[in-house]
């Protein structure tokens, strides 16, 4: 069975662009809902990174202090996945904050990376990953008229805790209206279908050791 762990981050919920693109997608490989452990970030909120978790982290506390106990589930959830699907908004040029929040809980030392004198060394095995980004403006192509902070920034954080497999998929130019919309989710569609082998063979894989 292929597990999917879906992080939807953005204040649309099920209704933005990006969810439902990632639902098409889960139709396409044929995963069902049993196969999806389904995070929303805004309606079901982590805490934010408190004097406890701080003290814990820096104390070496065991995994079982009560203080580690979000970061302990949201990356125990990260490792049961075989496919991580991120649907995200821009937010100021970045990530919105329940997706940093997301990140910081479970960046952690000594449990998703070690810290060497050559840099961090990832500890979560790499899996494909898949974000799909939804922007009011442009901020690649022609009509770029804004700085990408996102993608780059994104990739470096799951990179330094093992996941390197990621494939961005771009929905932009979202507030130009109806039409400036659908042109953009066709053009995302279409990228998402040019990209969607590793996901189909992690899915195919797992379904075969299972048989
Ligand atoms: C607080 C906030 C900040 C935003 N910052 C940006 C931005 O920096 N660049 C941009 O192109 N759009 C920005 N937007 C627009 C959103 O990215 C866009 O409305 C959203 O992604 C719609 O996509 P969805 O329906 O798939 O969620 C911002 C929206 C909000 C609410």
């Amino acid at each position: 069975m292929t597990r999917t762990l879906l992080l939807n981050s953005g204040p649309h919920g099920q209704a933005s662009h990006g969810y439902q693109l990632a639902a098409e997608m889960l139709a396409e490989l044929g995963l069902s809902q049993q196969q999806l452990v389904e995070r929303d970030l805004l309606a079901s909120p982590i805490p934010p990174i408190g004097r406890d978790y701080v003290l814990a982290v820096t104390s070496g506390a065991s995994a079982e202090a009560p203080a580690l106990a979000w970061s302990e589930t949201l990356i125990s959830e990260l490792e049961a996945s075989e496919l991580l699907l991120i649907v995200t908004p821009m937010h100021n040029f970045a990530i919105p904050a329940t997706l940093k929040l997301w990140l910081d809980h479970v960046i952690r030392i000594h449990r998703s990376f070690e810290s060497t004198p050559e840099g961090k060394i990832g500890l979560i095995k790499d899996r494909p990953t898949l974000v799909l980004v939804s922007s009011g403006g442009f901020h690649t192509g022609p009509r770029a008229r804004q700085e990408d902070f996102l993608t780059p920034y994104l990739r470096y954080a799951l990179a330094s805790i093992g996941i390197r497999n990621v494939h961005f998929v771009l929905l932009q130019g979202l507030v130009f209206g109806p039409d400036a919309v659908a042109t953009a989710v066709d053009a995302a569609r279409d990228v998402l279908r040019a990209q969607l082998e590793p996901f189909k063979r992690q899915a195919q894989g797992a379904l075969t050791a299972a048989r």
